[in-house]
């Protein structure tokens, strides 16, 4: 076949093959194979030498024209089948379904419940402080009241980095660092993870308390009983009752244990004929431990002896799980999403 009919006959080739171009990939193909370096218009004008040299000025014009008619031939069905991909996009794209939410995290219960404790407490005038988790023996023992070998130190078995470094028991050590930082009046509540070594059903290694501590000149129990109904009131609600009952803690002096009447069953004690699972039938739930600033540890600050004070402290876990009625304590700890997305603000 001579050159002329060779270029010719290229065009109403690729006519066809632009035409069974279903995709991008295969018009690429298509474009590679007629228009390439290495492609049919390129191997024909290769042999352009062998053309008489009379020949030659038609044959570039025709090629040159070719060349061109294929370009836009190729750019036209790029544009045909990139449209024909949008459309096909737009035929399954329903604007009418509804869009698909992005997960939103939300605050574990016992941040919510911390928040909240904070919250009532910083409207009864208490600031909010803080300490480390990693204690000298001295501020989470000694200083209140617990020397070495005090048989209270039993009840707090911890991690000990040191003899004298250990994972802090209680947040009650911020009682004594915030003494020894502030002069009185002061009422602060101190939120924070405490460790013990405790593993059980109703006892994890680690849980939350908030610390309470309240320092000035006659400062009573009055007050302490006062500003507890308020706080129990703020979360249980406005019916809840409150009784307190002696108890003992080296650091407070005389000290109590707080119960809430049940809020399950009003304190009745039971519902209907079946006796209250929250309270088990007492009508009474324990929230947490309290009283007076025992005077050795206003000494252990070298705080002047006309002070009086009280202190309190309470389970965060212990507080949601009444709250919310959860049975479990393990699930405050499980990170699973079933549960903790429960609680979002
Ligand atoms: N620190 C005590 C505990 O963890 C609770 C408490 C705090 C009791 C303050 C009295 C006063 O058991």
């Amino acid at each position: 076949m001579d050159l002329i009919s060779a270029l010719e006959s290229l065009e109403p080739e690729l006519e066809k093959g632009l035409d069974q171009a279903s995709s991008l990939d295969e018009l690429e193909q298509l474009r590679i194979e007629f228009l390439g370096r290495k492609g049919r218009l390129a191997q024909i004008m290769s042999q352009l030498p062998e053309l008489a040299a009379e020949e030659r000025p038609a044959f570039g014009q025709k090629a040159n024209v070719v060349k061109e008619r294929a370009n836009a031939s190729f750019e036209k069905r790029r544009d045909e089948l990139l449209a024909a991909r949008e459309a096909a996009a737009l035929a399954r794209f329903d604007a009418s379904m509804p869009g698909r939410k992005p997960n939103k995290g939300s605050l574990h219960p016992d941040t919510l419940i911390m928040e909240e404790i904070c919250g009532i407490f910083g409207k009864l005038g208490f600031d909010i402080a803080q300490g480390p988790e990693v204690e000298i023996d001295h501020y989470n023992f000694e200083a209140l009241n617990m020397p070495p070998e005090h048989p209270a130190r039993d009840m707090q078995d911890t991690l000990y980095i040191t003899d004298t470094i250990l994972m802090r028991t209680h947040t009650s050590p911020v009682q004594v660092r915030t003494m020894l930082a502030r002069r009185p009046p002061l009422a602060v509540v101190v939120p924070g993870k405490v460790y013990r070594r405790d593993s059980d059903l109703t006892h994890t290694p680690m849980f939350h308390q908030v610390e309470g501590l309240m320092v000035g000149k006659k400062i009573t129990m009055a007050h302490l009983r006062g500003i507890l109904t308020a706080f129990v009131r703020g979360v249980f609600g406005p019916a809840t009752q409150v009784r307190f009952r002696q108890s003992f803690f080296p650091f407070t002096e005389p000290s109590a244990e707080v119960d809430i009447s049940c809020f399950l069953c009003g304190g009745a004690g039971h519902l209907g004929h079946d006796s209250c699972r929250v309270c088990k039938g007492t009508g009474w739930v324990e929230i947490l431990g309290c009283g007076m600033v025992d005077p050795a540890v206003f000494e252990a600050v070298n705080y002047p002896s006309d002070l009086s004070g009280f202190a309190f402290g309470l389970g965060v876990e212990r507080i949601a799980m009444l709250k919310y009625g959860i049975g479990d304590l393990r699930m405050f700890f499980e990170n699973d999403l079933r549960f903790l997305t429960q609680f979002g603000a």
